[in-house]
């Protein structure tokens, strides 16, 4: 029944009207909202049930051309849910049970009609429910086939094991991805074999996911596992396991999913290694540059300098010595040419690599940049030093002087400021450089962004200096803040070399 409000259709079987009327009357005198139609036979009732839909068949057992048990096995093929309820005087016990057998839902003796509301009733009532069940199941049945054609062509392989590790359940994706003779697909986590992808190591059973979702009864994620997928070839997997419990918090088992990550993990492996690569080359890279830079500054003092060095003293002399006063003038002119000559040298040579960062350190580089740059009109430039003066390997060493320039370089370019600080804060056990300005600052975000103007290299040059010397680069700047760079060395750092670090 659809519509509580709509009327129960009642299909009265009867080959006599009297005997059809005295049933729908009797039926009516106990159950509201019933409407009955009458068919005489076999194949009204038929053509009547297939058209009008009675939520109820009452029929009587003897009629011309009438067989009870085809009709009965008939109904039961093409409306199994369909309540049929005989109604006759003639039948004893045992035909009764026959009936009933047959697929009749209840016998009523004519004498006894009396019962006949309260039968139809219940009969409705179990037909109701009986419909709803169906219709449950067919859902339950249709939800079923649906989770297993998804899981079927899942490309992620699922395992549902009990709490001993035997698998119950794998889908055809995780059979794919384990390898091994035919049954030890069930064998539990105890008995797999895998090692973890990233260091090698041979997992023992307590590593895996499925161990620790039963001995922690909550979801365990693991790293990449690499097994022997079909065939023996190795997979790389992310595994996963969750506890399947019950109501009282009871492990029953555990559900592993296996994810396929083989293709992944090697494409990373090898962006990796380009990586390493990559860093390897810019280092060496830049460790040239700095030998040639040394070599050239090293060269033009040496032999250009001295050459130039040599000459003011000649000149100098004809300057002195000369009596005659064109060639003593044209001597002067060529001492202060010489002069200006051998200050644009050493201003050359700082630019390329002072000497003094080699020679004294760290402090005494940057105080000839800084001592380069003093006298700019409206630029306080100061540098300080807290702590002793120290030493520190050559690699720390060049990278914080370069990271420094570059700083000061940028604030005298882009800033607009009034004044930048250079401080060094030495300890035998670390270095800080830190530069900072009071110009109109920057956005680091988008400077720093990947697709920031390639003619932009100063900052990535600081960062990468700084991580290859095996320290660290912070930048803090806002518009209107000015800007402070920082650079960390730490000198216990795997990277670093503490014992190269001496006291001045
Ligand atoms: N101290 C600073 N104050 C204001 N803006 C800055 C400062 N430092 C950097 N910037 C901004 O960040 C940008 C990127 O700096 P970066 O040093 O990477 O490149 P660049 O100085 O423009 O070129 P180069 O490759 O020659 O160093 C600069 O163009 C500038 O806009
Ligand atoms: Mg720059």
């Amino acid at each position: 029944m659809a519509d509580a409000a709509a009327p129960t259709r009642v299909l009265v079987v009867d080959d006599t009207q009297d005997d059809a009327v005295a049933l729908a009357f009797e039926l009516g005198r106990g159950l509201k909202g019933i409407e009955t139609r009458w068919a005489e036979g076999a194949d009204e009732m038929y053509a009547a049930i297939a058209e009008w839909h009675p939520h109820c068949v009452l029929t009587d057992v003897h009629m011309p051309r009438f067989d009870i048990f085809a009709a009965l096995a008939r109904i039961r093929a093409a409306w199994p849910l369909l309540p049929v309820v005989v109604v006759s005087g003639l039948v004893g016990e045992e035909v009764a049970a026959r009936l009933i057998k047959a697929g009749a839902n209840d016998f009523v003796a004519k004498s006894g009609v009396s019962r006949l509301a309260m039968v139809v009733e219940r009969e409705l009532r179990d037909a109701r429910q009986r419909a709803e069940q169906a219709l449950l199941e067919d859902r339950l049945r249709r939800q079923q086939s649906l989770f297993d054609r998804v899981l079927e062509h899942l490309p992620v392989g699922v395992w549902l094991s009990d709490a001993a590790g035997s698998s119950m359940y794998a889908n055809p994706a995780a059979l794919a991805l384990r390898d091994g003779p035919p049954g030890a697909a069930n064998a539990g986590y105890p008995h797999r074999r895998g090692r973890w992808a990233d260091g090698g190591a041979a997992l023992t059973p307590a590593d895996w996911p499925a161990a620790q979702a039963l001995r922690e009864g909550r979801a365990a994620s693991a790293e990449r596992i690499e097994v022997a997928g079909a065939g023996g070839a190795p997979r790389v997997i992310l595994n996963s396991a969750v506890p399947l419990q019950d109501e009282r918090g009871q492990i029953l088992g555990y559900f592993e999913v296996d994810q396929d990550i083989t293709g992944l993990h090697s494409t990373e492996q090898r962006l990796r290694a380009t990586e390493r690569l990559l860093r390897n080359l810019s280092l060496r890279l830049l460790d040239a540059q700095e030998q040639e830079r040394r070599w050239i500054a090293q060269e033009l003092h040496d032999d250009i300098g001295q050459g130039i060095a040599a000459m003011r003293f000649q000149l100098a002399r004809i300057v002195e010595q000369s009596r005659e006063d064109s060639a003593r003038e044209m001597a002067a002119t060529a001492l202060t040419s010489s002069q200006q000559l051998g200050d644009r040298l050493r201003q050359i040579c700082l630019g390329l690599r002072p000497f003094e960062l080699d020679a004294f350190g760290l402090m005494a580089g940057l105080r000839s940049v800084v001592a380069a740059l003093a006298g700019r009109p409206g630029l306080a430039l100061r540098l300080h030093c807290i702590g002793a003066e120290l030493r520190y390997p050559p690699a720390i060493e060049t990278a914080a002087f370069r990271i420094a320039q570059e700083a000061v370089g940028n604030a005298l370019r882009h800033s607009g400021c009034g004044a930048i600080e250079v401080r060094l804060a030495m300890a035998p056990q670390h270095l800080v450089v830190t530069v900072a300005d009071d110009g109109g600052g920057f956005d680091v975000a988008a400077a720093t962004a990947a697709d920031a103007g390639a003619g932009h290299l100063g900052l990535a040059g600081m960062d990468e200096r700084a991580r290859a010397a095996g320290g660290r680069l912070a930048l803090r700047s806002g518009a209107g803040q000015g800007t402070t760079v920082e650079a960390t060395f730490d000198l216990d750092a795997p990277n670093s070399h503490a014992s190269d670090t001496t006291p001045r």
